[in-house]
């Protein structure tokens, strides 16, 4: 009597017990199959994101695309081709007012660069633009664009490195620059803790990294990221830094390290011309004094290039071939660029 009574108390357990996982199984199954499916439409989703994409923007049009295309700024883009070409490029910090060209002669010299006999850079180098005043530091480390970072397993969920509790690391701008350039715009204002970090780097070709989750002892650690731990993470780059400031408020130690190079403010017959060129790419035809008339608006390169796309544009919209000063008056007054007295004059 007491033994069926244990088997039945037995066999009711088995059932309870089988149950209880025959329901997680299910939980679990019906869970993957909400995950697929979420997967499949945002998959779907991407897709035809990726099939419908806007024409090129004007502003990619307007870029000088070549040397030839550089307005004026030649004893800059000479010394830019003397630091970065040969077999022993150099670091190179560019001086000027903003919308000169620095980025712009950079990008194409580099190109030029990499078509030479005796440069180390190879055809597909990476040139990696970044911005100083977007990679504000942070202290803990957990995201910086500039250096990289270690992304440790508390911030990494339940992933596969997460549950093991491997560190991973996230490169930054300097190794996605390996092999390459970096062109750092507003150099000036990398703060004094990101601007030492970098010149370590300049020095050392890498990039090391801390984690209080990395030890040497621990066998969960796949060999790549026990490699970037001890041996760093590769950075070996050339440097371009770009700056509005003065050299005087560049710390000397980075200037020591760098050629300097100084942009110059574009004069009013560049200005036109950079105009000119802009219109032409745009497939419009303007009166030689009409570009006259808009450059004596202008500062600089960028501002001449807006002009030009803000006058295409609103012609396409109207079906006109050709502008009137109307046209560009309005451009100008819608723009909201400051109107000199004389600037008519001529007309
Ligand atoms: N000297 C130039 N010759 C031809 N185009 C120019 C020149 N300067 C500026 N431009 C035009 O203006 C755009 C902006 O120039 P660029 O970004 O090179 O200026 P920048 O000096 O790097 O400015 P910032 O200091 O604001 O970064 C270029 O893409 C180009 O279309
Ligand atoms: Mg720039």
């Amino acid at each position: 009597m007491f033994t069926t009574l244990m088997n039945i108390t037995q066999f009711f357990f088995t059932v309870v017990i089988g149950l209880y996982f025959l329901l997680q199984l299910v939980g679990q199954k019906s869970d993957d199959s909400a995950i697929a499916r979420d997967s499949k439409q945002e998959l779907e989703r991407l897709h035809f994101m990726r099939r419908h994409t806007l024409t090129k923007p004007l502003t990619e049009q307007t870029r000088p695309a070549q040397l030839s295309d550089m307005i004026g700024q030649e004893d800059g883009i000479k010394a830019l081709m003397i630091a970065l070409g040969g077999k022993n490029p150099q670091h190179v910090l560019i001086y000027g007012p903003p919308g000169v060209g620095k980025t712009a002669a950079a990008r194409v010299v580099m190109e030029y660069v990499k078509t030479t006999p005796d440069t180390p850079f190879s055809k597909d180098a990476p040139f990696i633009e970044l911005d100083a005043t977007t990679t504000h530091y942070d202290e803990r480390g957990i995201a910086d664009p500039l250096m990289g970072s270690v992304h440790d397993p508390i911030y990494q969920g339940a992933g596969a490195y997460g549950s093991a509790g491997v560190p991973q690391i996230k490169e930054g701008a300097v190794s996605k620059a390996h092999g390459g350039v970096l062109f750092l715009d507003e150099i000036g204002e990398l703060s004094s803790v990101q601007m030492n970090r970098l010149l370590k780097v300049l020095e050392d070709g890498r990039v090391m990294y801390e984690s209080a989750y990395y030890t040497k002892s621990n066998r969960n650690i796949p060999r790549h990221v026990r490699d970037v731990f001890e041996n760093g993470m590769p950075a070996d780059f050339r440097l371009i830094g770009a700056t509005t400031r003065k050299p005087s408020e560049i710390p000397e130690a980075l200037r020591s390290r760098c050629v300097e190079i100084y942009f110059d403010a574009l004069t009013l017959p560049q200005r036109e011309e950079i105009i000119k060129g802009a219109v032409g790419k745009l497939d419009v035809s303007v009166a030689d004094e009409l570009i006259k008339y808009m450059a004596s608006f202008t500062v600089n390169g960028r501002d001449s290039v807006k002009i030009a796309q803000m006058l295409a544009s609103k012609l396409k919209l109207e079906h006109k071939s050709t502008p009137d000063i109307w046209d560009v008056d309005w451009v100008l007054e819608s723009c909201r660029y400051k109107k000199k007295s004389d600037s008519k004059e001529g007309l």
